[in-house]
């Protein structure tokens, strides 16, 4: 088990014991001479015992027996008191290497289980069809995945869904454009079949500029797309298939999957038959009325948030009206119900852009009692900002992601001749570029910190896996037993590192408490540090008495690092 949360636990029986209350916080010293952990805990409840104590210090020294009689596993070589009244605790290397053996033992980290059982969705990439796959959507597969995987290895039951933007009025307009100016054929057999629809539907635009005819047609293709026309359909269906094949390919490239729907996930389309009936519902319930212009929309309760529209004046639905249906579709469907009926956590991860209409959308969720609203989260990610300036689909000047896919494993090639490799690298050096900072932190895109081998980078963290595995390698099997009568003297670096590595369960439930990866990141970039100094400034394979221990240091790095990887969706290489 965690020490922080072991020394927590003893120091919560010396309260209760002593009938005291107060909360218990632990930060680790600057300077770690003093001790690993420290509490100021006789500082904030001496108030409650300031009558047989002189001073915080006093009563601080007071505690150190009955901390020491707490301590039945033994993990504390040293409790102290300094300065006003900190309480220091030295940890013993024999209990930090008790865990270290565990974690070579089992290969594996023990997790703490957050979710017990209960369901969570997690619908993340969410792509529009016929138009490209953005940055954005990049950062959202991204990011969404590894909260998915965390969340999972915390004991969730995850569904990964992909909300595909495949429904809306905007798809009457690129009816019309490939009827008057698109030859599907040609479409198909493009290389890039998104390029040429986004190229007709900026067409459309400019030429309604002049013809604002084209605008009626193109309602009147919406309004045969929803009575189910057969050629409106059959457009439309085009349209998916064509996008669907470039979003498969990305999808591929990054490793990343979805459960839901046979793994395409289910796009608004899907709750079509589903929206008229969420209207009447909710103007029923008197949570959606008409407003001046006719439109239909939601009202709040003392306008703490101005209103959502989820019918136009035309009767035509919206965005809202579809994540309305979608999430009340997720409310009532026992493949997504908690055993005990309730509805299931859903994580949207989704653009910053979008936080306010995502608060709209849950409250009234909140106020129609479908969901808690613990059980609601935007997961929010910046933007990218490129030197090349801001991007917008509408004008077609679009930065392709493939453009930067190829361009990442281009530049990984400069370092390695493997093709494998290079997609390897590159892929982790995005992934990680996106993971290692809070999420809705908007990024300045440097291709020299994604790639920098020496710093913060995914090319730096597999770099640190693959020199801890071909040091295994050259190591022979006997050489990694402890044996407990080689008499060695543990160095302070190594005891940072053996603590290090006894940190990883409570960073992990943290990152998908929090639903943020970057806790995780900031966590395995600091473990390689460490490891890289260790290695850079003892001998492993040539050591004597120490060479046992420091071989299992390097085996519970390696397996720390693979897991952790993983859970962020980073593929771990043997060798570079
Ligand atoms: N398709 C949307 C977009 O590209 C994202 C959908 C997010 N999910 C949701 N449930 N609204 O902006």
């Amino acid at each position: 088990m965690d020490k922080e949360l072991l020394v927590k636990e003893i120091l919560e029986k010396v309260l209760n014991n002593l009938g005291l209350i107060s909360a218990i916080r632990l930060e680790t010293p600057a300077n770690t001479d003093f001790g690993d952990l420290s509490s100021n805990l006789a500082m904030t409840a001496y108030e409650q015992v300031k009558e047989k104590f002189n001073s915080p210090r006093d009563f601080a020294q007071s505690l150190i027996e009955k901390i020491k009689e707490q301590d039945e596993q033994n993990i504390l070589k040293e409790v102290s008191v300094a300065g006003p009244g900190f309480i220091n605790f030295k940890l013993d290397e024999e209990y930090l290497i008790k865990n270290l053996k565990k974690i070579v033992q089992n290969k594996n980290l023990e997790l703490i289980n957050l979710g017990l059982g209960k369901k969570a969705i997690v619908e993340y990439s969410s792509p529009n069809i016929a138009k490209p796959f953005t940055i954005g959507h990049l950062r959202s597969t991204i990011i969404g995945d590894s909260v998915a995987n965390l969340l999972e290895a915390s004991g969730y039951q995850v569904f990964r869904d992909n909300h595909l933007g495949d429904w809306g009025t905007q798809f009457g307009k690129q009816i019309v454009a490939i009827k008057h100016w698109g030859n599907e054929e040609e479409i198909t057999n493009a290389e890039n079949p998104v390029e040429k629809l986004v190229a007709l539907y900026v067409k459309f635009h400019d030429e309604a500029e002049k013809d604002e005819k084209l605008n009626d047609e193109a309602r009147e293709w919406f309004k045969k797309l929803e009575q189910g026309n057969e050629e409106a359909r059959s457009i439309w269906q085009k349209c998916i298939d064509w996008s669907f094949k470039e979003f498969a390919t990305i999808y591929k490239y990054l490793g990343v999957t979805f459960t839901e729907n046979d793994g395409r996930g289910y796009g608004e389309s899907y709750f079509e038959n589903m929206l008229t009936p969420i209207i009447n519902e909710l103007k029923e319930k008197g949570i959606a009325k008409e407003g001046k212009e006719g439109a239909i929309l939601i009202f709040y309760p003392n306008d703490e948030l101005s209103p959502l529209m989820i019918a136009k004046k035309d009767g035509s639905t919206l965005y809202a009206t579809r994540d309305l249906a979608t999430d009340k579709w997720r409310s009532e469907n026992p493949r997504y119900q908690n055993a005990d009926g309730s509805a299931p956590l859903i994580v949207n991860e989704v653009g910053g852009e979008q936080a306010f209409y995502f608060q709209q959308l849950y409250k009234a969720e909140e106020i129609l009692g479908w969901y808690d609203k613990k059980n609601r989260v935007h997961v929010k990610h910046g933007l990218y900002r490129f030197k090349e300036g801001k991007m917008s689909t509408r004008k077609g000047n679009v930065i392709w992601l493939e453009e930067v896919l190829n361009k990442a494993k281009e530049k990984a090639l400069t370092f390695t001749k493997d093709e494998e490799i290079a997609k390897a690298v590159s892929v982790a050096a995005l992934k990680w570029n996106d993971l290692k900072r809070k999420s809705e932190i908007n990024i300045n895109f440097d291709w020299d910190e994604i790639l920098n081998l020496q710093g913060n980078s995914g090319p730096y963290m597999l770099y640190a896996y693959a020199r801890a595995k071909s040091i295994l390698r050259k190591a022979k099997e006997s050489d990694s037993q402890i044996d407990s009568d080689a008499k060695f003297e543990i160095s302070p670096l190594e005891k940072s590192l053996l603590s290090s590595l006894n940190d990883s369960s409570k960073v992990i439930a943290r990152a998908a408490g929090e639903f943020s990866p970057h806790y995780l990141c900031n966590y395995l970039f600091d473990l390689s540090q460490l490891f890289n100094s260790f290695y850079n400034k003892y001998p492993i394979l040539n050591s004597s008495a120490e060479k046992a221990f420091r071989l299992e240091l390097v085996k519970a790095v390696s397996i720390t690092l693979a897991e952790g990887l993983k859970l962020l969706g980073i593929k771990t290489l043997e060798k570079m």
